[in-house]
């Protein structure tokens, strides 16, 4: 097959939907401040609300439910780096508390957003999960405490796609008596849900995992539920995060989500019989590999398989070589050579988590991109383990 360009890794990041740089292009150049009641302002002021009613429409809730912010990362902050907050000017008395429960499996920014809480005198626990990335429900509930402030757990995983099921735990939590969490920014846009069948408190989304621009993102906090802003300073998002509005970046949103209400549901199915081709054709022409991940709670689009006797970094150089990019563990991980901590955490052999690499399917993804991945990374597998030392066919 000729060589092609075939993008394997939208759990990193997604190209823009045409749509959405048709919607960006619209609004460039209006420059106004959102904040200005001049018609500049107003103009500006239109385009901010009428995206924040879309968003609040996919995931059934209400506009003024939706905060924007700038990424996925400082959404996630916010609600975490706010409990233990000793504010008296604002509606958080229930975060006072400083206990914060959470799993080993989330993103960087829940995981190094706790631990800085730590070190500011409150207390984290990390829930453990099982083989396939799955938090039991009573180990949620037992680390519950009077003293927690809030239970944050992330829809889905961005290294497995293992998904969680979070109305349940929206429930355990509750019955506690304390606030739910949940980082939605793998899940938002690829796997339908509603906030309040969910029942969460708060949600994170990301625009450029859903094909829209990055450095832009949304909190969903439940009318009546205790916030904190990260952000202080004028009045913008009803005094919920200063700073004057991204506009370009929330119209990226907004088109981008607009389109997944158009796109999402027969997205989800393609991309899902894209992926099993893809691993079955793994499975069927290289030896010694194993997949990672739960087999039906998962990301439609999201493949993370091992090869014994493989470096995960060695699959993806070659790949990149033949066009095809891949990851090994998350992009912010990348860069460092340690084994993914997602798969030690399900209890993955170091070796095994060595040998990674994660495989995720977009909207623009083709049977002829999977074929042509089938057809080069046998070779690949084979070429690295030829210069292995270790490795020896079971
Ligand atoms: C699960 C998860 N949460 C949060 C983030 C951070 O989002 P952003 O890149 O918008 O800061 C990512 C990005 O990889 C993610 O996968």
């Amino acid at each position: 097959m000729k060589h092609r360009d075939v993008y394997l890794d939208h759990n990193a990041t997604t190209p823009l939907h045409p749509e959405v740089k048709k919607a960006l292009t619209e609004v460039m150049d209006c420059f106004g401040n959102p904040s200005s009641m001049h018609a500049f302002g107003r103009r500006a002021r239109g385009y901010v609300e009428e995206a924040r009613e879309t968003i609040a429409t996919f995931m059934g809730a209400l506009p003024e439910e939706i905060i924007f912010v700038g990424s996925g990362s400082e959404g996630n902050n916010t609600v975490l780096s706010t409990v233990g907050c000793q504010a008296t000017n604002c509606d958080c008395e229930r975060l006072h508390k400083t206990h914060i429960v959470t799993t080993t499996i989330e993103h960087p920014c829940v995981l190094e957003t706790s631990k800085c809480m730590q070190g500011r005198g409150g207390r984290v626990t990390f829930v453990g999960v099982d083989r396939q990335g799955k938090i039991s429900l009573d180990d949620l509930r037992d680390s519950i405490t009077d003293e927690t402030g809030v239970v944050s757990v992330m829809m889905a995983n961005n290294e497995i796609g293992t998904m969680q099921d979070i109305a349940a735990m929206a429930r355990v939590v509750h019955e506690k008596g304390t606030l739910f969490h949940t980082d939605a920014v793998q899940a938002f846009g690829k796997i339908p849900f509603n906030v309040h069948d969910l029942g969460v408190d708060f949600l994170t989304i990301s625009a450029h995992k859903i094909y829209g621009p990055k450095g832009v993102g949304a909190l969903y906090v439940r009318r009546g539920v205790p916030f904190c802003p990260l952000v202080h300073g004028g009045h913008q998002e009803r005094g919920r995060r200063a700073g004057t509005e991204n506009t370009l970046g929330i119209v990226g949103l907004g088109k981008a989500v607009a389109m997944r209400a158009e796109e999402m549901a027969d997205e989800a199915i393609r991309v899902a019989g894209l992926k099993k081709m893809l691993r079955e054709g793994i499975e069927a022409s290289i030896p010694d590999v194993s997949f990672n991940g739960h087999d039906t709670d998962t990301l439609p689009g999201t493949l993370n398989v091992s090869f014994a006797g493989a470096e995960g970094e060695s699959i993806l150089l070659y790949l990149d070589l033949e066009g095809i990019a891949v990851s090994t563990g998350s992009a912010c991980a990348s860069g460092s050579l340690d084994p993914s901590h997602v798969l030690l955490a399900t209890g993955t052999p170091v070796e095994q988590a060595h040998g990674s690499i994660r495989m995720s399917l977009g909207r623009e993804n083709t049977v002829e991109d999977v074929e042509y991945v089938l057809e080069k990374l046998p070779g690949v597998i084979g070429r690295i383990r030829d210069m292995s030392t270790v490795y020896t066919r079971s």
